[in-house]
């Protein structure tokens, strides 16, 4: 049974342009977005639906069966955008970042601390490095590099993380999720601190800034002159990331925010669905200048 909410839903309804025609949702996950905007605008002749998960998305495409004549379905990562969009211009996209909750509860994939499993980590799990390649190969500066750039730890504890993991792995390889969880228990990183460290092994297995960085640079090729583009954050440094970049593109007076400021989950949702505490909502559009 899937028990997944979709994050700040009406929020997203309501700022899609009206009359629009294309859409592009970059994360379909479990399909709750998508099948709310479809229902809600009748004008949408086409939905562009990614992801990058192969079984999240096969189960997607099982639920959206009665929808299917005005989606394409695409097992992709968001970045190869171009590709599939056939030289058409979308409306509106929506990037909803972050894990899908299934990834915690299908737990032989190990994206949770919680459950003992082999380190894999990958959304794509049929291609790419997994969290095992990075822990067992990566040099102690790419390790330190992470758990700074990701954890947001300070110098001296990453680099004592990274110096255990590398001095245990000569020995035996860290294979699974409990022995990862056991060695970070030896740097005294309790549940809170180690479950950031899963996060940002999570970030570089599936190159989670790099992607988001690579699909914020295109995205003015990718869209039609009316667009609007609405992202979900969960983490400061992707925010951090989405707001600098709206700011850029509104100096520019051919773009505006929708919201001066990101639009957090309201406290009704909150309660009924705790991981949407972190959530941050922001809106950018491109301004249409007659000729
Ligand atoms: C938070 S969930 C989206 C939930 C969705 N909005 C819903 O209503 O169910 C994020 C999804 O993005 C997918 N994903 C992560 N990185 C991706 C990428 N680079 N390209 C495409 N999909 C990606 C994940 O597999 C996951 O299913």
């Amino acid at each position: 049974m899937i028990n997944h909410f979709p994050v700040m839903l009406n929020e997203v309804l309501e700022s899609i342009p009206i009359n629009c025609k294309i859409v592009v949702d970059w994360t379909l996950g479990h399909w709750w977005h998508s099948r709310a905007i479809l229902e809600k605008f009748p004008s949408i002749k086409k939905l562009f639906g990614f992801d990058l998960d192969p079984n999240i998305l096969e189960e997607t495409k099982n639920r959206l069966k009665d929808l299917e004549d005005k989606i394409e379905f695409i097992w992709s990562s968001y970045v190869d955008i171009p590709k599939f969009l056939w030289g058409q211009k979308a409306d509106f996209v929506l990037l909803d970042l972050w894990v899908n909750m299934e990834h915690f509860k299908d737990w032989e994939r190990g994206f949770s601390l919680n459950y003992n499993s082999k380190l894999d980590m990958r959304f794509d799990n049929k291609n790419g490095k997994s969290a095992y390649d990075i822990i067992n190969d990566y040099s102690e500066q790419e390790l330190i590099r992470i758990f700074v750039d990701y954890a947001e730890f300070s110098i001296p504890k990453a680099q004592e993380i990274a110096r255990i993991m590398v001095r245990e792995r000569k020995n035996k390889k860290i294979e699974t999720t409990f022995e990862l969880k056991n060695l970070l228990n030896q740097v005294g990183l309790g549940q809170k601190a180690s479950t950031v460290i899963f996060q940002a092994i999570r970030i570089e297995t599936n190159k989670e800034i790099d992607n988001l960085k690579l699909m914020l640079d295109q995205l003015p090729n990718v869209l039609s002159d009316w667009w609007r583009c609405g992202i979900i954050t969960f983490h400061s440094l992707e925010d951090r990331i989405v707001k600098n970049y709206f700011k850029d593109l509104s100096k520019s007076g051919l773009f505006e925010l929708v919201y001066k400021k990101a639009i957090p989950a309201n406290y009704q949702e909150v309660l009924k669905n705790r991981a949407s505490r972190s959530a941050k909502y922001r809106v950018i559009e491109k301004i249409f200048i007659k000729d």
